[in-house]
């Protein structure tokens, strides 16, 4: 049998409960050692693709090394290892999110697959003319353009949850704008441009009091904060591997198992089929016949191991770690004259989004670059958001359990030279 085991150093899962010993993380992320242009390099866009770990990585590249072969399939020794690591997986993110089944668990190409899979498969056999989708203001984009086509192929309405100045979710608008044409409720757990953590368990329980279904958007979630599934209550939960430091082109779409058995599968071909022949077909049983084709097989392994990672490090951990570094952004953030920071809400995940008076967020990011921080600049894919306060854009800072106050300090001083070279 291939190590799909392979150990986490006992690193930072030996620093004392709750804490995270940060020297022995950092060295777990090979990049994190690395120079941009003649400077350390301060990684802060951790929102975008946070880092992998070595654990992953050798995951990763030990299935391509010593057990590359198709799952599912083959009689032979590297095939069962491939499949038996790659349902590994699957029961390792059951775990992390604590699905009741792994056969709740669908691997996808990421949260963006797993949201168009909902809207394919759910979304066309379930919504009519006249009915209603409803979103939010601050859904990125991957969470609002599947519903607006399947609106604009249904005849539906694509309805909008206002955020306030602040970028707090409007809950008592929400309330009412829930009604009888309501199909599906779509929410990001965690805003990619904000930080702002939504109240997502009583938003599904809010929706589940009228029948309604809720898909939590929980890309920007997994990595920092516990997500219990069954807590929430939610329908669908969707997030993508490279979030929460694996590999790029794997996600997993949530769902709950009765609503799975119900849905016709999306995509056709090998493995989602019991039996096939020209007059009709046979799906397979769950979780399968939603997978059709080949996997992405060393993606799902790599993204178990990364689940693994962020259990063995733990989520009290995590999360006091990132709490203090998005206080210290905050704070050092706001003495620098002219910045204004997006997104005040009171809870909030390790994200500070800003912007400066009279300099275009491109030419800080640009600048900073240069300085060795590594930042977003932009849109971040949610254009309906910086209509809503009335920006283009911002700059953006996401911090992981690894970064240090050290570098939001390589930040304030990139902007301060920044704010120099445009007086
Ligand atoms: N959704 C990613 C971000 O927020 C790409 O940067």
């Amino acid at each position: 049998m291939a190590d799909s085991s392979v150990s986490l150093k006992g690193s930072v899962a030996a620093a004392a409960a709750g804490t995270i010993d940060i020297e022995r993380c950092r060295d777990d992320f090979p990049v994190l050692r690395r120079e941009v242009h003649g400077k350390p390099l301060a990684f802060l866009d951790n929102a975008a693709s946070s880092q992998m770990p070595e654990p992953v990585i050798r995951a990763y590249t030990e299935y391509h090394s010593r057990y590359h072969a198709n799952v599912h399939r083959g009689v032979h020794l590297l095939s069962q290892e491939a499949t038996a690591a790659m349902e590994g997986a699957r029961e390792t993110l059951r775990e992390l999110i604590n699905a009741r089944s792994s056969k709740e668990v669908i691997f996808t190409s990421g949260a963006t697959d797993a949201i168009n899979l909902v809207m394919q498969s759910w979304g066309r056999a379930n919504v009519g003319e006249g009915d209603e989708i409803l979103i939010s203001t601050m859904e990125h984009h991957s969470n609002i353009v599947p519903w607006r086509m399947l609106c604009d192929e249904k005849g539906a309405k694509l309805m909008v949850i206002p955020v306030s100045e602040d970028g707090v979710l409007d809950m008592e608008a929400f309330a009412s704008m829930l009604n009888d044409r309501t199909r599906l409720v779509g929410i990001v757990h965690v805003s990619n441009t904000l930080g702002t953590v939504n109240p997502v368990k009583e938003i599904t329980r809010l929706s589940h009091e009228r029948g309604i279904p809720v898909l939590v958007d929980g890309a920007q979630a997994v990595s920092h904060m516990k997500v219990d599934v069954q807590a929430i209550g939610c329908d669908f939960f969707v997030t993508s591997g490279h979030k929460m430091f694996g590999p790029t082109g794997i996600g997993i779409l949530y769902g709950k198992q009765e609503l799975l058995e119900e849905m016709p599968p999306w995509r056709g071909g090998g493995d989602m089929i019991l039996s096939v022949s020209f007059d009709e077909v046979l799906y397979n049983e769950l979780p399968y016949k939603f997978e059709a084709g080949t996997p992405n097989i060393s993606g799902a392994i790599g993204m178990g191991k990364a689940a693994e990672y962020i259990m063995s490090v733990g989520y009290d951990a995590i999360h006091a770690k990132e709490q203090d570094l998005l206080q210290y952004a905050t704070e050092q953030l706001q003495t620098i004259e002219g910045l204004k920071i997006i997104g005040r809400a009171p809870e909030k995940s390790s994200v500070v989004s800003f912007v400066i008076e009279g300099i275009h967020p491109h030419d800080i990011g640009t600048i900073l670059d240069l300085e060795g921080v590594a930042v977003r600049t932009g849109h971040h894919c949610t254009q309906p958001l910086m209509d809503r306060l009335g920006i283009v854009a911002t700059t953006r800072a996401s911090m992981a359990m690894y970064n240090r106050r050290e570098e939001i300090d390589q930040l304030v001083a990139g902007l301060r030279k920044t704010i120099e070279m445009f007086r």
